[in-house]
């Protein structure tokens, strides 16, 4: 019997900005056979060098496909090198518990040879966004203070009014102290494609309130379909929802519906989805499972993510018999978060000068970024680089996380790239790759990043949150797009 299993999912090098040499980026899994599983090491040699690092990422989807494997067999790792690499094929050595058990040789991909040598038979617009895919993944790696590609993902918010009060939702605080924001405009989203529409991959119409709220839902996915976007929402669907209303979504083209549903009784659901109905959501999946079945749709992907809270974890089993039993195509656990309700403030939170960072958060971030340094994996906000947030009255966040009005950075409709540099963004590169690269002192950010508590406190943004590679096959070779 082999001691292992695993598979090196991708090996590339890109350019670094700025500087000499690149990054040789390794992705895949490697697990001992188990359990008990036992701690993976990889070992390869670059310049000269011995590079070792962990194979210890989740990978639900190994432990799926073979209950032999550890969960915890990922690495996702971005290794500076000084040249490009002299050899064209990578050679990784595993070894569990120290001893050696496979080896895996695989060839380095070039991306950017890869598109420029298809230039002649891709679409004009596929070619144009894999070039500024490219270069925000070079930049991103880079740590690039100001950047000069524009997002490849983001979420734009169709409505920030909600039907429900789930009460530990950011924005349901927010909407608690009288908050209220119009819902977006088609012209606000033709002016936001018009600058951003031919470089995005993938965007979420949906972000901080309920889009089917939205009564120009279905119109707003087309417009971003013409972009050849990759549309996808996250929805209670406790919305009641006309036949048409059913039709033009199956109709628009849009690409995955994620559903937010989190009990299989009502009186569990509503625990969270306080004013939800379940009865009226799982009929408007039934219907919208029936249009996509009448015009022979495949799309959209419907994927129920039940958020796992310790007063709903005894009817997951019977929410995924209830999937099945409506026709959901997909259905997931993962954790909730027990957030504190918190006050948001509504005032302006004082973006205009870049204050140090308070010590014991900085040390917190240090303290993270020499473990991921030690394990040869990026540290730093990629949101910063790869995204963009817009709430539905047109006004750009730093990231989804942060939806206190006062934590705007612009305007969508401001020049993009004075919005992409806009100085709190600017400085919140700076301070990451001030941490990332070991320095000292004092680091300065603007609020929300100076008290980012989600790169101190969790993964958060500090993995990447955005694959480039899954971004780069769908582009290159029409593969389908997760989250
Ligand atoms: C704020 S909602 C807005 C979109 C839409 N109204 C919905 O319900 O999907 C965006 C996502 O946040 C998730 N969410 C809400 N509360 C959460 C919590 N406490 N922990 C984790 N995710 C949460 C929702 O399940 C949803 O997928």
């Amino acid at each position: 019997m082999s001691p292992g299993s695993g598979y090196i999912d991708a090996a590339y090098f890109l350019p670094a900005i700025g500087a000499p040499g690149g990054f040789l980026v390794l992705q895949g899994w490697y697990s001992a056979h188990g359990p008990p599983h036992r701690a993976v090491t990889a070992r390869l040699r670059l310049d000269g060098r011995e590079i070792r690092f962990p194979c210890e990422d989740p990978r639900p989807d190994v432990a799926a496909a073979d209950p032999r494997l550890s969960p915890r067999a990922g690495f996702d790792v971005a290794l500076r090198l000084a040249a490009a690499p002299a050899e064209a094929r990578v050679t990784v050595e595993f070894l569990a518990a120290g001893s050696p058990c496979e080896t895996i040789e695989t060839a380095i991909a070039d991306p950017v040879w890869e598109v420029e040598a298809r230039a002649g038979f891709l679409p004009p617009l596929r070619l144009r966004k894999l070039r500024n895919l490219i270069l925000n993944e070079r930049e991103r790696l880079s740590h690039a203070t100001a950047v000069t590609a524009l997002p490849v993902t983001g979420q734009i918010d169709p409505s920030f009014g909600c039907n429900l009060r789930c009460p530990m939702c950011q924005s349901h605080m927010i909407r608690e102290q009288g908050y209220r924001l119009p819902n977006l405009k088609l012209d606000q989203l033709r002016a936001i494609l018009d600058r951003y529409g031919d470089t995005l991959v993938r965007i979420w119409l949906s972000l901080w309130g309920e889009p089917l709220l939205n009564k120009q839902l279905a119109e707003a996915v087309r417009l971003c379909k013409a972009h050849d976007i990759w549309v996808l929402i996250s929805t209670n669907m406790s919305v009641r929802l006309d036949d048409a209303a059913i039709a033009a979504l199956v109709a628009s083209g849009l690409d995955t519906i994620v559903l937010s549903l989190d009990g299989a009784t009502q009186a569990t659901y509503q625990e969270y989805r306080r004013e939800g109905d379940l009865a009226l959501a799982l009929e408007n999946i039934r219907r919208i499972v029936a249009a996509k079945r009448r015009t022979g749709s495949a799309t959209p992907h419907l994927f129920w993510r039940y958020l796992e809270f310790p007063w709903n974890r005894h009817e997951i089993e019977a929410a995924r018999a209830l999937a099945a039993e409506v026709g959901v195509d997909e259905f997931g656990v993962e954790p909730g978060v027990l957030m504190d309700q918190q006050t948001y403030s509504l005032a302006p939170r004082g973006q205009a000068r870049a204050e140090p960072v308070a010590p014991a958060l900085l040390d917190a971030w240090r303290s993270r970024a020499a473990v991921r340094a030690g394990q040869h994996r990026y540290f730093g906000c990629d949101y910063l680089y790869s995204a963009i947030s817009i709430n539905s009255n047109g006004l750009v966040h730093p990231c989804c996380y942060v939806v206190a009005p006062g934590d705007a950075v612009g305007k969508a409709d401001a020049p993009v790239a004075r919005l992409r540099n806009a100085p709190p963004l600017r400085a919140a590169r700076a301070a990451f790759a001030a941490v990332a690269e070991g320095k000292d002192g004092p680091v300065r950010a603007h609020a929300p990043c100076a008290s980012c508590p989600v790169i101190e406190s969790c993964e958060g943004h500090v993995v990447t949150q955005t694959s480039f590679r899954q971004l780069f096959d769908h582009l290159v070779y029409g593969t389908g797009i997760r989250w």
